[in-house]
């Protein structure tokens, strides 16, 4: 019996749909699952496809069914269970096989997990898998770490089932131990930035404009073939043109708004703040998200506080997209600087551009400004900053003024924004040659003498306070 080329164990939504993909492509796939009856039912619905798909329900067995050195896709949750699992399959593996975790972890245990592998001959790869059932089915977007050993064995196959953007295929490897799945963490914190925009700007035409859902669908659908083209503007349309089939409603009418999370978006912003960097947008987008859950005193405060809503003129559809716009470049651009500061930090020499790239198709984010976002980093960048290079200062000139009118007038009406916000706030920060940290650092030295450096002379300074 031929020997597998890759083994998958996990057939949950995710691991499934890449067995699948794997086996579509030609590759014969070894599968295997916790629940051992859910094998069976999987590799019988699985006929027809160019490669084998072979079902394992003994661990021994499974692994033995895969060719020298193994390559093992491992799609189970994070956390304890990935642990549990290095611990049982280990014993069975031989020097020069390779692990790959598959799911959203935790960059900081992939690299315990890595460096507790180290020296055992067997190999762990964090590999972040973007585009959810579908793009693991049929393309996904994935970001790889791992050893350069590791990626010379996977990278066949996952050239071959990933998604690709003009014949280029969305997957890299980008780094060593956890550079892969510090990667899928950010690309998720850009998620949620730009899906709590894009609920933001739903929210002045619900609410402020008064506009019936469709009609805001409609206003998402007309952007999907303009700069603003990218996934999760066409599935906001999606989202707000549909009917729900028990009342007839609206869809959107029907849904409790209390947001759902899992962690990535939160676990970006941890990273980023220890490497002293701020993604505000992603951290008012967390923020949104917990507030959301409020809702008992949300419907309370919405009755006893009088918040000073004045009257003001509706943003004009133009400048919604000009906000959006902006407020996306300004995301992706804070996503960017986090990932440079870890790329630092950790000494994994991350390629911008090749991210970038690999997130153009198959990935939640994909968007036409990624291939924008790649040239630039492909070009010399001012301060290595995105947003200084020519083309983004092109278009950040253009809708700025949008955002801004946005955020006035939504600050007037009372309607939170809190992602657009924070998008503004930055820009505005960033492009103020002299800022106000100046009266931070005169306070630090009046109430405790922390110094100051000053703007004529070297070294550290006291003031000389009265008072
Ligand atoms: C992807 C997504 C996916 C993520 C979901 C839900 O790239 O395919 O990022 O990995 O799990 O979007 O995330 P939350 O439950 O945290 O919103």
């Amino acid at each position: 019996m031929t020997q597998a080329d890759i083994g998958v164990y996990g057939l949950g939504t995710m691991g499934s749909a890449l067995a699948l993909n794997l086996a579509e492509n030609g590759f014969d796939v070894a599968v295997s699952n916790r629940e051992a009856d859910w094998i069976g039912t999987f590799v019988s619905k699985a006929k027809d496809l160019d490669g084998d798909l072979t079902g394992h329900t003994e661990l021994p067995d499974f692994v033995q069914a895969i060719k020298t050195p193994r390559t093992i896709l491992f799609m189970i949750p994070s956390g304890a269970p990935m642990d549990d699992m290095i611990d049982t399959v280990v014993p069975y593996l031989t020097n020069g096989d390779t692990i790959i975790d598959g799911g959203n972890a935790d960059f900081n245990a992939t690299r315990a997990r890595t460096k507790r592998l180290e020296g055992t001959g067997i190999h762990f790869v964090g590999m972040g898998v973007s585009g959810g059932a579908e793009g693991a089915r049929h393309g996904p977007s994935m970001m790889v770490g791992g050893t350069a050993y590791s990626w010379a064995q996977f990278r066949p196959m996952a050239e071959a089932i990933s998604a690709k953007f003009e014949g280029d295929p969305c997957v890299a490897h980008l780094g060593p131990d956890g550079a892969g799945h510090f990667v899928k963490t950010v690309h998720n914190g850009i998620e949620y930035a730009d899906m709590q925009m894009i609920a933001e700007i739903y929210g002045i035409q619900r609410d402020l404009a008064g506009l019936p859902a469709p009609q805001i669908g409609k206003m998402f659908a007309d952007w999907s073939d303009g700069p603003l083209s990218s996934y999760l503007i066409e599935s906001a349309a999606a989202v707000l043109r549909a009917k729900d089939a028990a009342t007839g409603a609206a869809m959107i009418e029907v849904i409790l708004d209390q947001a759902g999370q899992k962690g990535t978006g939160r676990w970006t912003l941890i990273e980023a703040l220890k490497l002293g960097q701020s993604a505000s947008t992603i951290e008012a987008a967390v923020g949104a998200r917990g507030w959301s859950s409020e809702k008992a005193v949300r419907v309370a405060a919405q009755e006893a506080l009088d918040i000073g809503k004045q009257e003001v003129a509706l943003p004009s559809e133009a400048d919604l997209a000009d906000a959006m716009l902006a407020g996306r470049i300004l995301a992706h651009a804070q996503g960017f600087r986090v990932m440079a500061a870890a790329s630092d930090e950790f000494g994994w020499n991350l390629d911008m551009a090749r991210i970038a790239e690999i997130w153009r198709a198959g990935c939640i984010i994909r968007s036409a400004l990624l291939d924008v976002f790649a040239d630039a980093f492909r070009a010399e960048l001012p301060h290595g900053h995105m947003i200084l290079s020519p083309e983004m200062v092109a278009r950040l000139g253009d809708c700025l003024p949008g955002l801004r009118r946005v955020v006035a007038a939504a600050a007037m009406a009372g309607q939170p924004v809190p992602a657009l916000a924070a998008a503004l706030a930055w820009n505005d920060s960033m492009a103020l040659a002299r800022g106000t940290a100046d009266m931070i650092q005169g306070l630090r030295d009046y109430f405790g003498a922390h110094g100051f450096a000053r703007v004529d002379q070297d070294g550290t300074h006291h003031g000389t306070w009265d008072g």
